[in-house]
């Protein structure tokens, strides 16, 4: 009291007082005063550095009174990084997105256990006829898939709560066969299933698009794999190298351009080289339009440049050309016999990690949705689920 009324006395009339007394009382007071604040705050601080680390801002009161508890409610910060998003819709801009999933590691061993996962990524225009067999293959495999869904952005998904493709729909654009938008959306698929770190094997299929073995065998047959399965040949006629423009080089040279199916099957290292990619993106967008249909030579082309060794070059989507056409043929119900399958499953060769194999195919193409009922019915006996 009497410091705050001497100081106020002070400022509005120094002459109205004594100056000698007044000199030597007043820094003495004051220096009271702050001492007193100065051990007050020190207590405080101390006092309140002790109860964030140990209790938790909001259980001060309780935490003063009771013994200090280990903190049980922040989550383990390591956990925000391993565990998936919940929600697969967000508000990213593609630019965001793609940024965000080329994020990798650069230590090699994870710190935890990690079981690597299969995505199973569907480019659709809307819904999945198919899905009955889907979710039959993937039964009591929970914990080694997760699947995404790009489709038409006016499609409505309406898939119960118990179904696999429940709420597994990402934030799509419209895509256009044979141009760019498509390999943006298959670009879109890698990134969204690239937020969770347990994916490592990324596989594109399509709405008409079946697996032809059971889970357990697709699983290994994908993860003891030293190779990446996308398919990528040097095609020297007008539909392979004829559709090279020169201005692509020097990032494109004519004898790494490659021809290959859609439906891809690529590692995790690869997945980032796609959705990374700003210098043969701009190439293909400029250069390779139709009749350069992109989705035929872009990540073929570029992953050819970028990661030869980790190719398989071959597909593992069986399809019929035989037809003859621009477009493979689709079978219906009527074409859905023993023999059929026969043939979908019998009679190849190739080369599974540099050793002979008749196991080529894991899935196979286009099936319209008649041919649901018969294939549920084959299944167990060709397919094995
Ligand atoms: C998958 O198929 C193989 C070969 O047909 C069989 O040996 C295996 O038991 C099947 N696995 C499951 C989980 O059904
Ligand atoms: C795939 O092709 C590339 C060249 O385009 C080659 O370097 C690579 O060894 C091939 N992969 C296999 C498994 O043969």
């Amino acid at each position: 009291m009497q410091s705050r009324s001497l100081t106020i006395e002070d400022g509005k009339d120094p002459s109205a007082l004594p100056k000698a007394p007044q000199s030597r009382v007043f820094p003495l007071r004051i220096l009271q005063f702050f001492g007193l604040f100065l051990i007050l705050g020190l207590g405080i601080s101390v006092l309140s550095m002790f109860m964030i680390r140990y209790g938790g801002v909001q259980n001060v009161v309780s935490t003063v009174r009771s013994e200090f508890q280990p903190c049980l409610e922040e989550p383990g910060v390591l956990e925000r990084w391993i565990k998936p998003p919940s929600n697969l819709m967000h508000s990213m801009t593609d630019k965001e997105l793609f940024w965000r999933a080329s994020f990798a590691p650069q230590i090699n061993e994870y710190p935890f256990t990690r079981v690597p996962k299969i995505a199973f990524m569907f480019l659709t225009r809307g819904p999945l006829p198919l899905s009955p067999l889907w979710e039959k293959f993937l039964k009591g495999h929970e914990g080694l898939y997760s699947i995404y869904i790009h489709s038409l952005p006016s499609y409505e998904a309406k898939f119960p709560p118990s179904s696999v493709f429940y709420r597994r729909q990402i934030p799509s654009q419209v895509s256009e066969w044979g141009r760019m938008s498509m390999c943006d959306a298959e670009r879109r698929l890698l990134a969204n299933a690239l937020l969770d770190i347990s994916n490592e094997m990324f596989v594109l299929v399509s709405e008409s698009c079946i697996p032809v073995f059971n889970f357990s065998i697709v699983y290994d047959y994908l993860s003891s794999s030293r190779f990446s399965f996308i398919g990528a040949f040097d095609d020297p006629g007008p539909y392979g190298r004829g559709r090279y423009n020169e201005n692509m080089a020097p990032e494109v040279d004519i004898t790494q351009w490659r021809k290959g199916s859609q439906w891809f099957e690529v590692n995790r290292r690869l997945a980032i080289h796609i959705v990374e990619d700003t210098i043969f993106h701009s190439k293909f967008e400029e250069f390779c339009k139709p009749a350069c249909y992109v989705d035929e030579h872009y990540f073929p082309t570029m992953l050819t440049i970028q990661a030869p060794h980790l190719l398989a070059n071959r597909s593992l989507t069986w399809v019929d050309w035989s037809r003859g056409g621009a477009h493979p043929a689709t079978f219906g119900k009527a074409d859905i016999t023993e023999d059929f399958l026969k043939r979908i499953l019998e009679d190849h060769n190739c080369l599974y990690n540099n050793e002979p194999s008749t196991v080529c195919f894991l899935f196979a193409r286009k099936f319209a949705p008649s041919a649901l009922e018969p294939l549920l019915q084959l299944a167990p006996k060709f397919f094995g689920y």
